[in-house]
């Protein structure tokens, strides 16, 4: 049974009863839009939203989206596109390989700009408005980027984005580009683009809109509330284990939060919380070390490389929210080859589910612990595709076939389809001729 941290009720900030900000390490609480803050004045420690009260199943109404959910967030309305309620797919034939009770992987590729980043984007754009910012900006692998484009013109915001030189997936460039964010390629890794936003932040030159802002947070719960909802429909209980792959740690985090709020107003029992599973690439693992050597942080891990540049990701800021929410709810924390997360995407492809390299690591992880035997053959398992396939058009051109050249003459086609070689269309231009 797990064994959650509840958000406890310490008072709230005068003037503030209803939202408020909460320090994870020191505890101290101040008003959520009073100037601009993304963490604590008092020790810098991670900043999380608290609520005077979290609402249960009967609270949420409306459309399947992440505004469905308004009574978790800390407004009714947002800049929305619209976002959220995505596809929980069966995927029988991987069900059956992987060998699990149930398998249904959320398909957060189906977002407005393509990931799961526009649910945070939704609720972080609102609070820009609400706080009077007039410049967005985030460091990103390349989803942030373009949510952040997209929900930034949509509120028409100035936005800003830094991305590490070369290492960004090329329809996650075309969109930030498209959608108006002014892109700056930074010579460095994704995390020496968050070390430089933030400065940026600091110096009150942009709004930071990654997640270290604890309302893009609020957003992502969303994921987690989705999928308890419609397991619950689809089978009358709710899933074992979620597995999800992991960069920045921010979703890890939001989920653990949105189990916790749950089990706080009751609507959730404690034996009832799914196993947070975090999956990372071999080569930028530097949660996985952190699980498994028992550590408190995560060690800055300086040179990071994987086909999955969306987690190429070397300081998860949000560690210190995601390690207690991993190890918490009984779950764990593993890592996968290239060559892995490759063959996991083929096979979604293979159900006709499109996803990008990071999000295939989840399947990959999920394949790895079920063939260690650390995935019971009884459990009810959801996976998280957590972008999709057209954000990285090269990697899917490399993971999927060839195109194969062939003459413009049917029975040329028809003998290439059988096999035949035809003599790079001759006889079919001869024919034409004759
Ligand atoms: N999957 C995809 C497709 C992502 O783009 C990201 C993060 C993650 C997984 C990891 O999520 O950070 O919450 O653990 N992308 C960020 C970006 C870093 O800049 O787009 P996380």
């Amino acid at each position: 049974m797990a064994d959650l941290t509840l958000p406890t009720r310490p008072e709230p900030p005068e003037g503030a009863e209803d939202v408020w900000l909460h320090c994870i390490e020191c505890g101290h609480t101040l008003p959520p839009f009073d100037g601009v803050v993304f963490t604590c004045p008092e020790c810098d420690g991670l900043l999380e939203v608290r609520y005077a009260t979290y609402p249960t199943f009967a609270d949420f109404e409306g459309d399947e989206r992440v505004w469905r959910y308004a009574a978790a967030l800390p407004f009714e309305e947002g800049v929305s596109l619209p976002e959220g309620g995505t596809q929980l797919h069966e995927v029988p034939r991987i069900e059956e390989s992987v060998g699990v009770r149930n398998l249904r992987v959320k398909h957060e590729g189906m977002n407005p700009t393509g990931s799961f980043k526009d649910r945070g984007m939704t609720v972080g754009v609102r609070v820009a408005q609400e706080l009077g910012v007039d410049r967005l900006a985030c460091a990103s692998t390349g989803n942030t980027s373009a949510a952040l484009a997209a929900y930034g013109a949509r509120a028409g915001l100035e936005t800003l984005v830094l991305l590490p030189a070369g290492k960004v997936a090329a329809g996650k460039i075309a969109q930030a580009s498209l959608h108006g964010a002014r892109i700056l390629e930074v010579d460095g890794n994704f995390d020496d683009c968050l070390d430089r936003v933030q400065d940026l932040a600091e110096r009150g030159e942009a709004y930071l809109l990654n997640s270290l802002n604890p309302f893009r947070l609020e957003g992502q719960k969303t994921i987690g509330l989705e999928i308890l909802e419609r397991f619950y429909a689809e089978e009358g209980r709710f899933p074992d284990r979620i597995v999800l792959p992991v960069g920045n740690a921010g979703n890890t985090a939001a989920l653990y939060k949105c189990f916790r709020e749950l089990v706080q107003s009751g609507a959730l029992a404690p034996g009832d919380v799914p196993k947070l599973t975090g999956v990372q690439a071999e080569g930028a693992a530097p949660m996985v070390e952190a699980i498994r050597e028992g550590n408190a942080e995560t060690r800055r891990w300086p040179d990071v490389e994987t086909i999955a540049t969306a987690i190429r990701i070397g300081n998860p800021v949000n560690a210190p929210k995601a390690l207690p929410g991993i190890r918490e709810t009984g779950g764990t924390a593993v890592a996968v080859s290239d060559a892995e997360i490759t063959d996991a995407q083929r096979e979604l492809a293979g159900e006709g589910v499109g996803v990008e390299p990071a999000s295939a690591a989840s399947l990959a992880g999920l394949r790895k612990l079920a063939d260690a035997g650390e995935v019971s053959a009884g459990e009810d398992v959801v996976c998280l595709t957590t972008g999709h396939l057209l954000k990285d058009p090269d990697a899917a051109a490399k993971a999927g076939s060839e195109p194969e050249p062939v003459p413009n003459d049917t029975d040329d086609i028809l003998a290439h389809l059988a096999g035949k070689d035809v003599d790079g269309g001759l006889l079919g231009r001869l024919r034409r001729l004759l």
